[in-house]
């Protein structure tokens, strides 16, 4: 169900029960998904020992929810599970201030996924390539009788492509990529078993030897893409003119694009935002970093993966592009329940539509992050961070909490010992 209005205010205010209270309004959860949620126990160790090995029991990570996004003018509640502080509070502070321009624009280039078959040992590769090429419509109508489904639903293998690798440390290697529209899918299985099975077709044409048959990671037939405008005077903050800040946005995304070591860092920036919803919709967020940081070196350099620029009326244009295999359907977006109810929360009707919003979404948090940066600086946000923790440690009473943060933040001195001086001084002043 597609939330009405995703702007809440003074979310991080509430206590745990309030906030899930709410979600559970604005979704339309039942008690049993809200006390799966509350309890910690989303997922039984009965389940988990189906999912992997070994099991000895299950990991739990913090579960927040992203507010404010408007994205295709659709209001989105996310669901982020990540064990760092600020990511969520930082892409939903950037949610809120996109949300009166329109919010975020997205397009998917289609679900398409490469499955990769090495051919090695061809004693022609050119002569091997084309004789593949000529045996595309056969090698597709095999590669479509194994999985019936996928093409009763509208999907399976589209294409062939044929590259020809010379002077590898294995000689001229042949790759042949299968394109299987996977749909709803992550897509790994249904490539899998077509590559595996189409080999010993590929030998039989090639007079070579398959050596490898599986997907590729570097999935940039499939790439979600975001994009947001917002005006200079949205991103007006303390002690700097929202043009001094689209100034510094772009020039801290040059130097991004500029410096690997810098390019990193900005890029797993993009991947906070990115990562705790792929985790939270129970996908692979490790095919995700290996095609994000793949398709980043695609002009065969590393680059940042978001562009900023000043456009003629002197607003902030952010876009960001990468490939997106996730999937709904399948795999633990099916057996981890709190998968289900991420996908619930998010309402996201299609894998297509899941992708984008997560493209969305690691685009706010790279704004988010290149905003404190060339302004105030990341530390000041911890500190309040930190202050927070130390009142709970302290055992400031929840009505001086707020003061006594405020204060240690101010004066740049937090600890355990000032905020029990500052309660006291609090409370003399009542
Ligand atoms: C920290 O997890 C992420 C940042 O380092 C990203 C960046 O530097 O752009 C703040």
């Amino acid at each position: 169900m597609a939330v009405k209005n995703s702007r809440i205010s003074g979310l991080y205010n509430k206590s745990v029960a309030e906030r899930l209270a709410i979600v559970e309004e604005m979704v339309g959860l039942s008690k049993s998904d809200t006390s799966r949620i509350f309890s910690g126990q989303g997922l039984q160790t009965t389940i988990a020992d189906r999912m992997i090995e070994n099991v000895i029991g299950v990991y739990p990570l913090p579960f927040g929810i992203a507010t404010n996004f408007v994205i295709n003018g659709r209001d989105y509640l996310i669901p982020m599970v990540v064990e760092e502080p600020s990511v969520v509070a930082a892409a939903s502070f950037m949610a809120k201030l996109t949300r009166d321009y329109g919010g975020f624009e997205t397009s998917y280039s289609g679900s398409l996924m490469i499955g990769q078959m090495h051919v090695v040992d061809v004693g022609d590769p050119y002569g091997a390539r084309l004789s593949l090429l000529q045996h595309r419509d056969e090698l597709l109508t095999q590669a479509n009788a194994l999985d019936k489904t996928l093409v009763s639903l509208g999907g399976g293998a589209r294409e062939i492509e044929v590259r020809v690798l010379e002077g590898t440390k294995n000689g001229t290697i042949v790759a042949l990529h299968l394109i299987v529209d996977v749909l709803d899918a992550m897509g790994a299985n249904a490539v899998n078993t077509m590559a595996e099975r189409l080999a010993g077709e590929v030998e039989r044409i090639t007079n070579g030897r398959v050596l490898l048959r599986i997907l590729s990671n570097l999935a940039d037939l499939r790439v979600a893409r975001a994009r947001v405008v917002v005006p200079s005077q949205a991103l007006d903050t303390e002690g700097y003119s929202g043009d001094a800040v689209v100034a510094g946005i772009v020039e801290a995304y040059q130097v991004a694009d500029a410096d690997p070591y810098r390019t990193t860092t900005h890029n797993k920036g993009i991947m906070n935002g990115i990562d705790p919803i792929v985790v939270a919709t129970g996908n692979d967020w490790r095919a995700i970093e290996a095609g994000a940081h793949a398709y980043a070196t695609r002009t065969g350099r590393y680059r940042s993966l978001t562009t900023w620029e000043r456009d003629q009326q002197g607003r902030l244009v952010g876009t960001l592009e990468l490939p997106m295999a996730v999937g709904i359907v399948g795999g633990a977006t099916k057996t981890h329940p709190l998968a289900q109810l991420s996908l619930k929360i998010l309402g996201v009707e299609t894998a297509a539509e899941l992708a984008q919003v997560i493209v969305a979404v690691g685009l706010s948090q790279n704004m988010a992050a290149l905003r404190v940066l060339s302004t105030e600086g990341v530390q000041r946000g911890h500190m309040e961070l930190h202050a927070r923790n130390i009142v709970i440690q302290a055992g400031v009473p929840s009505v001086a909490a707020d003061w006594v943060i405020a204060e240690m933040v101010k004066t740049r001195d937090v600890r355990v010992d000032r905020a029990k001086e500052l309660t006291n001084q609090w409370e003399r002043s009542r």
